[in-house]
């Protein structure tokens, strides 16, 4: 099958620059690893879900270029972003006598993504590895930037390292196969780029979600572009989230909180991010940084887009004392304050901290 030419997003971190190839049928076609370094072997990790789907074509695309191509499939679920489950990836390269060259593929989504990148970037101090981003969120969000890592039971992403893959592939034909639910997911992380830095993104978003979900090809290639556009802007700026890169956290202060303390996998990311960036906003609202409308209008398009805007309760004696809990380990905060981003003005944020008086009337009027 012929398919239309790749376009390419630029990451610009001198000597850790990368691109991201978006288009259709990339995964299978041999072509987009030309530019890859040299080595014998190579490891693709996917999960149970995805290698029935992808990994056979993956696998093909890879043939003419290492001499040993192994695979290790991981439990699917975002309960098994562990340790013991990176240490099957481990056990996989030990077991297979992988040398510092060998590259790692991540097939899958940002479960996937996240730890293969975090065991590429221990696994004899640091090897290559290419991410094959096979979600909407992963394709916009996880699979660019470099963060990489596990959940520990008691908080989020709380273990991991900054770690830049050689390569992002999106191919948006992988979209296809994706439950309704996880396209919900995926658009949180697309709409997070509106409010916090393109509001005429944030418009064309309202103007084609109907279209995106309907997975039209052509709407979901600029959402794609746009969103890793942005997300490569932010983090050439700020590789190590020590000021601005912060703001691509929108949502996710109040959404860990919901992730972690109705246990994982229970929400999806993507779904907790959504309902953080309602309760985000409603706190930008209430501190008088933006205009109400500005909030309702984000809650609508979050609602339209198949997402949760009402919390869930984390507690049943003191529901606002979990969250404000639980948010206090979040890593953005200092010294015990809780720092959140906020919207401080139509496609602008800032990070700051805000009272717990007023962080509880949030939680108590937007939660369940
Ligand atoms: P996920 O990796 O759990 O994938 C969602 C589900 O879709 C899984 O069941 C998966 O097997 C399945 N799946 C994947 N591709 C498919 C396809 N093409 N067809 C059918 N099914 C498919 O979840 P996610 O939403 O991709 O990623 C969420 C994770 O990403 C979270 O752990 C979150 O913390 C992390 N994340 C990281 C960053 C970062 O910067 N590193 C940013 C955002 C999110
Ligand atoms: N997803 C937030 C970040 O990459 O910084």
């Amino acid at each position: 099958m012929k398919h239309a030419p790749a376009q390419l997003v630029s990451i610009d971190l001198a000597q850790r620059s990368y691109s991201i190839l978006i288009g259709s049928g990339l995964i299978a076609q041999p072509q987009t690893y030309a530019d890859l370094p040299e080595a014998s072997q190579a490891l693709i990790v996917t999960n149970a879900t995805v290698a029935p789907l992808y990994l056979q074509g993956l696998r093909g695309a890879l043939q003419g270029k290492y001499r040993q191509i192994q695979e290790v499939v991981l439990p699917d679920g975002e309960q098994h972003k562990t340790w013991q489950t990176l240490n099957l990836i481990f056990d996989a390269l030990l077991g297979q006598a992988c040398d510092r060259k060998t590259v790692l593929f991540a097939l899958g989504g940002g479960v996937v993504g996240d730890m293969t990148g975090f065991a590429a970037a221990s696994f004899m101090r640091g090897v290559p590895f290419v991410q094959l981003p096979t979600t909407l969120l992963a394709q916009v969000d996880s699979s660019v930037g470099g963060k990489t890592g596990i959940n520990h039971p008691l908080g989020k992403n709380m273990i991991g390292a900054f770690y830049q893959p050689q390569l992002v592939v999106c191919d948006l034909e992988v979209l296809r196969t994706l439950p309704e639910r996880e396209l919900s997911a995926g658009l949180a992380e697309v709409i997070k780029y509106g409010p916090i830095a393109d509001l005429g993104f944030l418009d064309w978003i309202a103007a084609h979600l109907d279209a995106l979900l309907a997975r039209d090809p052509v709407a979901l290639a600029h959402a794609v572009k746009r969103s890793c556009e942005i997300k490569a802007h932010v983090v050439a700026q700020d590789e190590r989230e020590s000021g601005l890169r912060a703001v691509l956290n929108f949502g996710h202060t109040f959404g860990h909180a919901i992730e972690t303390g109705l246990g994982y996998g229970q929400w999806l990311h993507g779904e907790a991010v959504g309902c953080g960036m309602v309760m985000a906003a409603e706190l930008s609202c209430r501190l008088g940084l933006i205009e109400p409308a500005f909030a309702q209008r984000l809650t609508a398009l979050i609602a339209r887009a198949g997402l949760p805007v009402r919390g869930p309760q984390l507690a049943a004696d003191d529901n606002a004392g979990r969250y404000l809990e639980l948010m206090r380990l979040d890593k953005k905060s200092q010294a015990g304050e809780i720092r959140f981003v906020l919207i401080d003005g139509p496609g602008r944020a800032t990070v700051r901290p805000a009272p717990d008086a007023l962080v509880r009337e949030v939680i108590e009027a937007c939660c369940a």
